[in-house]
């Protein structure tokens, strides 16, 4: 069987919990090496996944360990540089999100990656969970009728609690934002992918800082959005919504579809249809299953795939930055105070 030699880049806390696990539970992957610039990190995480080589300088171990690909899991304004040396150097790559900070960016990095034939894959985490797949597929499959509108939720209670040492996501150089690039680009992807990738023509949002003093970024963000096809959508975000939660609920001319997982409920999906002419008395609940978490392809499966089979990834450097774009206009549009076109381009 062909095996895919792989090199890690960052060994902190998505490193560890999704990155390694994943590539490890996956029997056409070889994890040859793992760089992070504390080597204590690295020696860490090579210990427990049994990692041959240990880097703490990046260009190093592409240039030096015999790796097909890497996945980047270093703070947000690494992204694009290093997504570009290793695509100069012909290097499949999965970079975490956000993608990068600007679209300047996230343009360089795509070109390289098309110049160099690799292929560059985003980790948006939400497109690969069941529940989220099942309700694309609702919508696909048209039993809502036309859709109307959409509206997405997801908060948690801050980087803080998911590592204790990591003070880049409050740096704005480091991060590009606070909750929206956090967070909110999750929510919006997620909205992204359950419409089939439709494309937004323009955001208003209002950002805020409500429970993080602390801090000078934002905890908070509310944003609607137009789509071009005239669908009306709107997004939360918080770093200040305890227990963590997912929302996302999907309105047709035939019914509705609403799919909610949250640390203090399981994890629903509840659909109803109507017959529009009557729509009080046709009320018809359809029930569906969602499998279990661990059985289904995770993100680093599905980039191993593509990469031997040579297959476009659902969330490709393209999707990466459409999705990104709309969070960067959204962002615009809290300090404007008006609706903001989401171009692909800077400014
Ligand atoms: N997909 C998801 O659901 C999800 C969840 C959490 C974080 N993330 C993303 O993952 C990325 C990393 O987040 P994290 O929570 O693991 O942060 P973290 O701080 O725990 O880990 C980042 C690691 O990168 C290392 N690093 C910094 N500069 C480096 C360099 N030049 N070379 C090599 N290593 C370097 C740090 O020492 C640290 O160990 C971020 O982009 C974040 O947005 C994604």
């Amino acid at each position: 069987m062909e095996k895919i030699k792989v090199g890690v880049i960052g060994a902190g806390k998505i490193a560890e919990r999704l990155h390694l696990p994943q590539y490890s539970a996956c029997s056409n992957v070889s994890i040859i090496a793992i760089c992070d610039i504390i080597k204590k990190k690295a020696e860490k995480l090579a210990k427990q996944y049994k990692i041959p080589k240990i880097y703490t300088d990046y260009k190093k171990m592409i240039k030096e360990a015999d790796i097909d690909a890497v996945s980047i899991c270093t703070p947000n304004y690494l992204h694009s540089p290093m997504t570009i040396f290793a695509a100069k150097n012909k290097k499949h790559i999965l970079v975490e999100k956000p993608m990068a900070l600007s679209i300047k960016e996230m343009k360089d990095m795509i070109k390289e990656c098309k110049n160099n034939n690799v292929i560059l894959m985003v980790e948006q985490t939400q497109r690969f969970d069941p529940a989220h797949e099942i309700l694309k597929e609702i919508v696909d499959s048209g039993i809502l009728g036309k859709i109307a509108t959409i509206r997405g939720k997801l908060g948690h209670s801050g980087p803080e609690f998911w590592s204790d040492d990591s003070p880049w996501f409050f740096d704005k150089k480091k991060s590009g934002g606070g909750v929206s690039v956090d967070v909110g680009i999750h929510i919006l992807d997620l909205i992204r992918f359950v419409l089939n990738d439709k494309e937004i023509e323009s955001v208003c949002a209002k950002t805020a800082n409500l429970i993080k003093k602390k801090i000078k970024l934002e905890d908070t963000i509310n944003a609607v959005i137009k789509f071009k096809d005239g669908i009306l959508g709107s997004f939360e975000a918080s770093w200040s919504t305890s227990p963590y939660e997912v929302r996302v609920e999907v309105c047709g001319s035939h019914g509705k579809a609403i799919v909610q997982q949250a640390n203090a409920d399981p994890q629903r999906i509840r659909v109803w249809t109507i017959d529009p002419k009557n729509p009080y008395n046709t009320i018809k609940e359809h029930k569906y299953n969602i499998p279990e978490k661990s059985k289904h392809m995770s993100p680093c499966a599905h980039f191993i795939n593509c990469i031997i089979k040579k297959q476009k990834s659902v969330i490709d450097g393209e999707q990466g930055m459409k999705s990104m774009a709309v969070i960067l206009a959204a962002l615009k549009s809290a300090k404007t105070g008006k609706f903001e076109k989401v171009f692909e381009k800077d400014g």
